[in-house]
C-alpha cells in the first residue's frame, strides 16, 4: 500500500523538518500535500526532488488523505484533525491539543509502541522535553525500576517556533552592537503571556504559561506526559516526577539535567551506562577522561538522544545524575512524529 500524506503546518520550523524526515523515511508515499495558513499559500517547497505548492488549509484539504502529520499549533489541530479523521485519515499530532485525552495514545515509538494499537484516528506526539527524557530513562526503568525523577531543562529557542529563533538572533546582534534588546522581545518566554523578555545572554525560567500551582505548563506537561507514557495514566503515583523548565539562548537542541532514583539499589553507574548504550535511539557519550559529553551543537540535525555525565549520588543509595541532549525539532518533534507514522505503517494501523 502507498499513502497519501498531508503535512499541516508545513512551513514552520517543525513542518519543514517533517517534510525532510518523511522524505528519508521508510513510509511508501504516493503523494504529499503541504498545508499552512493563507499567509504562506503559494510558497513552493521541495519533497525529494518534487516542487510542491503550499495550500491554505480547509476541511476539504483532507479528502483522500491517509496520513496527516501536524504541527501548526494546538488550536489549528483542534479545528482540523477531527475533520481529517472524519474523512478517514490517521493523524500524528505534534501539538498538545489531544495529548491528555484518554483515547489518544501518547507515543515515543522506542518506549511504548503498543499504545499505538489503541488509536481512534489521532496519535499524539509528546512534548519535546518529555520525549528525550523518557528516551534516556526507559532503559533504566526496564532494568532497574524507577522511583523518582527530578529534572531541570535547558531548552532551546526553537521550541517556540522559527520566530523565536529569529528573535534570539536579533537580540544577540543588538546586544553586540550595544543597542537595547528589550524592544526586540515580542515572543519569549511565551506568546500567550502579557510580558516578554529577551533571551540573548539571559535565562528565562518560564516555558509556556505559569499556572496557579506555581508550575509552568511545560513543567506540568513533563510530569503528566511522563506518567502517561511510562505508566499509562497521567496521574499514576508509581513514579514521582518534578520539573523545572528553563529557556536558554541556544537555537536548537534541548539539554536536561536528570536526577533519578531506582528500585534496584545494586545498580551501578556502569550498569546504567550499559542499559542506555544498548537502547535503540540512544547514544551514550560519556567519557570524562576525554571530556566527551552531549552538547546541543553536536546533537543538531541528529535523530538520536545523547546521554552522558552518568554518575551516582554518593550520598544517596540508588540515586544518579545524568545529562541528556537531543534535537528538539527532530527527536523532540518532526522525527518522532514521522517515526510514529513508520510504526503505524509497520504495525498495519493506518
Ligand atoms: P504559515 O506559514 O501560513 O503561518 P512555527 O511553529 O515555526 O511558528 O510554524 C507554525 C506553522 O503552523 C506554520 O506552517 C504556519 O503556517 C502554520 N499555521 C499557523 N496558523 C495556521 C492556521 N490557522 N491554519 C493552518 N496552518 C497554520
Amino acid at each position: 500500500k502507498e499513502y497519501n500524506v498531508a503535512i499541516l503546518g508545513a512551513t514552520g520550523a517543525v513542518g519543514r523538518r517533517m517534510i525532510d524526515q518523511l522524505a528519508k523515511s521508510t513510509i511508501p508515499v504516493k503523494s504529499v500535500k503541504l498545508l499552512a495558513s493563507s499567509r504562506s499559500a503559494g510558497t513552493v517547497l521541495k519533497f525529494r526532488d518534487q516542487d510542491l505548492t503550499v495550500e491554505e488549509t480547509t476541511p476539504d484539504s483532507f479528502d483522500g488523505i491517509d496520513l496527516v502529520l501536524s504541527s501548526a499549533g494546538g488550536s489549528v489541530s483542534k479545528k482540523f484533525l477531527p475533520e481529517a479523521v472524519k474523512r478517514g485519515a490517521v493523524c500524528v499530532d505534534n501539538t498538545s491539543a489531544f495529548r491528555m485525552e484518554e483515547d489518544v495514545p501518547l507515543v515515543v515509538p522506542e518506549v511504548n509502541p503498543d499504545a499505538l494499537k489503541n488509536h481512534h484516528g489521532i496519535i499524539a506526539n509528546p512534548n519535546c522535553s518529555t520525549i528525550q527524557m523518557v528516551m534516556a530513562l526507559e532503559p533504566i526503568r526496564r532494568k532497574f525500576g524507577l522511583k523518582q525523577i527530578i529534572v531541570s531543562t535547558y531548552q532551546a529557542a526553537s521550541g517556540a517556533g522559527q520566530a523565536a529563533i529569529n528573535e534570539l538572533k536579533k537580540e544577540a546582534q543588538d546586544y553586540l552592537d550595544g543597542k537595547d534588546m528589550q524592544a526586540d522581545a515580542k515572543i519569549l518566554p511565551t506568546k500567550g503571556d502579557k510580558k516578554h523578555y529577551p533571551l540573548a545572554f539571559n535565562l528565562l525560567p518560564q516555558i509556556d504559561v505559569l499556572e496557579d500551582s506555581g508550575y509552568s505548563h511545560e513543567e506540568w506537561k513533563m510530569i503528566h506526559e511522563t506518567k502517561k507514557i511510562m505508566l499509562g495514566d497521567i496521574n499514576a503515583k508509581d513514579i514521582k516526577v518534578t520539573a523545572t523548565c528553563v529557556r536558554v539562548p541556544v537555537p536548537i537542541a534541548h539539554g536536561e539535567s536528570v536526577y533519578f532514583t531506582v528500585e534496584d539499589e545494586s545498580a551501578t553507574a556502569q550498569d546504567i551506562m550499559d542499559a542506555v548504550a544498548n537502547f535503540p535511539g540512544d547514544v551514550l557519550q560519556d567519557d570524562i577522561k576525554h571530556q566527551i559529553y552531549p552538547q546541543p551543537i553536536n546533537a543538531e540535525g541528529r535523530r538520536e538522544t545523547f546521554v552522558g555525565r552518568i554518575r551516582p549520588d554518593y550520598e544517596n543509595k540508588g540515586a544518579f545524575n545524568m545529562w541528556v541532549v537531543a534535537d528538539n525539532l527532530l527527536k523532540g518533534a518532526a522525527w518522532n512524529t514521522v517515526e510514529n507514522a513508520e510504526y503505524l505503517v509497520k504495525m498495519n494501523l493506518i
